[in-house]
C-alpha cells in the first residue's frame, strides 16, 4: 500500500484509541461503553460517517500542548436509525474526561448546523466533566454556542439527550433545552452544583446519586424523561423512540407497516370503567388496547403518575397520548401533571404529531400546597398548550370530566376536532355529592333528602348526553369499538389545516 494510505490508517487508528487502553478499561470497569461503542449500538450497522476525527484543541496553558488527542474528546458525525438520517455527538470520557473545550464545542456546533440545514434530528450522548478547566472562558463560550443552537433548533428538528456519565455545572443546560433527556441508572448524574458545593453553601450532605442521579430526575425533578439499566438498553430505547418521530417540523412522522386490524373490537373495554365512580381502573389498559400491537413508548412514567404521556401508533402512524390515570390521585390534575402534559402537547404540536386525549378527571387537586405552588399558572400551561395546538386532536371521555379540568383536557371548546364519550361518561361542574351539598346546603342535616338530591343530580348530569345534546360531544361510542372509532377519526383528520394569526411568539404562562 502507498505510504500516504498507510499514514491515514495509522492516524485513524490513533484517533479511535481515544485516551488510551488504560482509560478505556477504566470506562468499561464502570459498566460504561466508550463513545464509539455507544454509536455502534445507537446507529444502523456500518452507517456512521465520522467528521472532524483529527481535530485537536489549540490550548497551551497548563501543559496542554502535550495533551493533544485527535478528536478532542467528542466523536461527531451522522448515521442512520432504521434507515433514517440522524446527526450525533458522543462525548469521550477517556479524553480529558470528555471535558468541553473550544474546539470540542465547535465540533458539536458543526453537526448541529448540518442537522438543521438538512432537517434531521440530533442525538447527543453526554459523558463529560464539564467545561475544560484549562481553557477557562473559551470553553464557557463554547457551551454558550451550543446553547444558542439548541434554542434555534427547538421546534425545527427533534433533539434527544442521553446522559451516560457526569453532566454538571452549566453543562446541564444544553440537555435541558433539548426535547427528551434519558439517563442510565447508577452511572449518570446531572446537577448545577455538585455535592461539595452544596455542603459548603447549604450544609446539606448528599451523594451525587441522591442529588442528581436517575431516580432523582425521573421521580422528583422531572428533568429526565426516562432512565434505563445500562448503556445498551438506553441506546436501544432511544432507537425505539426515534422511530416515532418525524425528522423535522416540515415532515410527517414515518408510517410503519402494521399488522393489527384498525377495526379490532375489544370487548374487555366494556367493563373497564367500574360501576362505582369512586373505584379506580388502569387507564394504560385502554391505551394498550387502542395502540397498534399494544406498543406504547411512555415518557416520564415515574413522575406525576396521575397523568400518562407517550407515543403509540394507529394504522402505523404516530399519535401522542395524554391520559388521566384514575389509579393515582384519582386522576386529578395538579401542578406536576399539568406541566408534564403541557410540555408533551407542545412537542407533539411542534412536530405535527396528532394528539389523543383520554379523559377521566375529577378536577384540579385542591389544597394550600397546590395553590401556594401556583397551580393556577401551571394548570394554565396545559390549557394554553391545548388551545394553541393545531394538530389533529381526538378526545375520548371514559368517565369523569368535571369542572375546569373538563375544559382543559382537550375539550371541543379549546380546539379538539372530534370528541367522543363512553356511555359511562359524567360531564358536569362537579361530582353529584359535592354539587348537592352546595345547592341544598340547608338540607345538610337530612341525609335521606340529601341522598335523593344527589341521585337527582346524578341522573341529570352523570352522563354524556347533556354535552352531546349541545354538540360538545360528537358521538357516544361503545367502549369495545374505541380503537376503530379513534382510528377512523384520525384518518378523517389527515388533511386538517389551520391558519394561525401572525405573531412574533405567544406569552405562554411559563
Ligand atoms: C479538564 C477534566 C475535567 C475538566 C475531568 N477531567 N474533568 N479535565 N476539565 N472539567 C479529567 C481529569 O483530570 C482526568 O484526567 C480525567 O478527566 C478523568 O477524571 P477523573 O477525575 O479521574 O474521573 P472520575 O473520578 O470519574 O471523576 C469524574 C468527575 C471529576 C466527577 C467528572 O473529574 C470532576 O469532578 N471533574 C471536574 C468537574 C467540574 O467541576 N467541571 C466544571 C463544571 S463547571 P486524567 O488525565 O487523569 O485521565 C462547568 C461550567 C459550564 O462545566 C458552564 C457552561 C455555561
Amino acid at each position: 500500500m502507498r505510504a500516504v494510505l498507510e499514514q491515514l490508517e495509522i492516524r485513524r487508528a490513533q484517533a479511535r484509541m481515544g485516551g488510551g487502553q488504560k482509560r478505556v478499561d477504566a470506562q468499561h470497569a464502570k459498566g460504561k461503553l466508550t463513545a464509539r461503542e455507544r454509536l455502534v449500538v445507537l446507529l444502523d450497522e456500518g452507517s456512521f460517517e465520522e467528521y472532524d476525527m483529527y481535530v485537536t484543541h489549540r490550548a497551551t496553558d497548563f501543559g496542554m500542548d502535550d495533551q493533544k488527542v485527535a478528536g478532542d474528546g467528542v466523536v461527531t458525525g451522522w448515521g442512520t436509525i432504521n434507515g433514517r438520517l440522524v446527526y450525533v455527538f458522543s462525548q469521550d470520557f477517556t479524553v480529558l474526561g470528555g471535558s468541553l473545550s473550544e474546539t470540542h464545542a465547535q465540533k458539536i456546533c458543526k453537526i448541529m448546523d448540518m442537522a438543521v440545514r438538512n432537517g434531521a434530528p440530533v442525538i447527543g450522548l453526554n459523558d463529560s466533566g464539564g467545561a475544560r478547566i484549562q481553557e477557562g472562558v473559551a470553553s464557557l463560550a463554547g457551551y454558550a454556542d451550543v446553547f444558542k443552537r439548541n434554542v434555534d433548533a427547538s421546534g425545527v428538528i427533534p433533539q434527544i439527550s442521553v446522559i451516560m456519565g457526569p453532566c454538571a455545572g452549566g453543562a446541564v443546560y444544553s440537555p435541558a433545552m433539548t426535547d427528551f433527556i434519558f439517563m442510565v441508572r447508577g452511572s449518570s448524574y446531572m446537577f448545577v452544583t455538585g455535592p461539595d458545593v452544596v455542603k459548603t453553601v447549604t450544609n446539606e450532605i448528599v451523594t451525587a446519586e441522591e442529588l442528581g442521579g436517575a431516580a432523582t430526575h425521573t421521580q422528583k425533578s422531572s428533568v429526565a424523561d426516562g432512565a434505563f439499566e445500562n448503556d445498551i438498553e438506553a441506546l436501544e430505547e432511544v432507537r425505539r423512540l426515534f422511530d416515532f418521530l418525524p425528522l423535522n417540523n416540515r415532515q410527517k412522522p414515518p408510517v410503519r407497516p402494521f399488522y393489527d386490524d384498525p377495526e379490532r373490537i375489544e370487548l374487555r373495554l366494556d367493563t373497564l370503567a367500574p360501576e362505582s365512580a369512586n373505584k379506580p381502573y388502569d387507564m394504560k389498559e385502554l391505551i394498550l388496547a387502542i395502540a397498534d400491537e399494544g406498543d406504547f413508548f411512555e415518557l416520564q412514567a415515574a413522575f406525576a403518575r396521575n397523568i400518562i404521556t407517550g407515543f403509540i401508533r394507529i394504522e402505523g402512524r404516530t399519535v401522542g397520548v395524554v391520559a388521566n390515570q384514575p389509579m393515582v390521585l384519582a386522576g386529578c390534575l395538579d401542578i406536576d401533571s399539568s406541566r408534564k402534559a403541557a410540555r408533551f402537547v407542545r412537542f407533539c404540536d411542534a412536530f405535527d404529531i396528532p394528539i389523543l386525549t383520554l379523559v377521566d378527571v375529577p378536577g384540579f387537586l385542591p389544597g394550600t400546597a397546590q395553590e401556594y405552588g401556583g397551580v393556577i399558572k401551571h394548570g394554565a400551561k396545559l390549557l394554553f398548550a391545548y388551545s394553541q395546538a393545531t394538530v389533529p386532536m381526538v378526545t375520548l371521555i371514559t368517565r369523569k370530566a368535571y369542572g375546569g379540568a373538563y375544559d382543559v383536557m382537550a375539550s371541543k371548546h379549546i380546539g379538539a376536532d372530534i370528541n367522543y364519550a363512553w356511555p359511562t361518561a359524567e360531564i358536569a361542574v362537579m361530582g353529584a355529592k359535592g354539587a348537592a351539598e352546595i345547592l341544598y346546603r340547608s338540607e345538610l342535616g337530612d341525609p335521606e333528602r340529601l341522598a335523593a338530591r344527589t341521585r337527582e343530580y346524578e341522573q341529570r348530569f352523570a352522563n354524556p348526553f347533556i354535552a352531546a345534546e349541545r354538540g360538545f360531544i360528537d358521538e357516544v361510542i361503545m367502549p369495545h369499538s374505541s380503537r376503530k372509532r379513534i382510528a377512523r377519526a384520525f384518518a378523517a383528520l389527515r388533511g386538517k389545516s389551520v391558519e394561525t394569526r401572525w405573531k412574533k411568539h405567544d406569552t405562554i404562562p411559563l
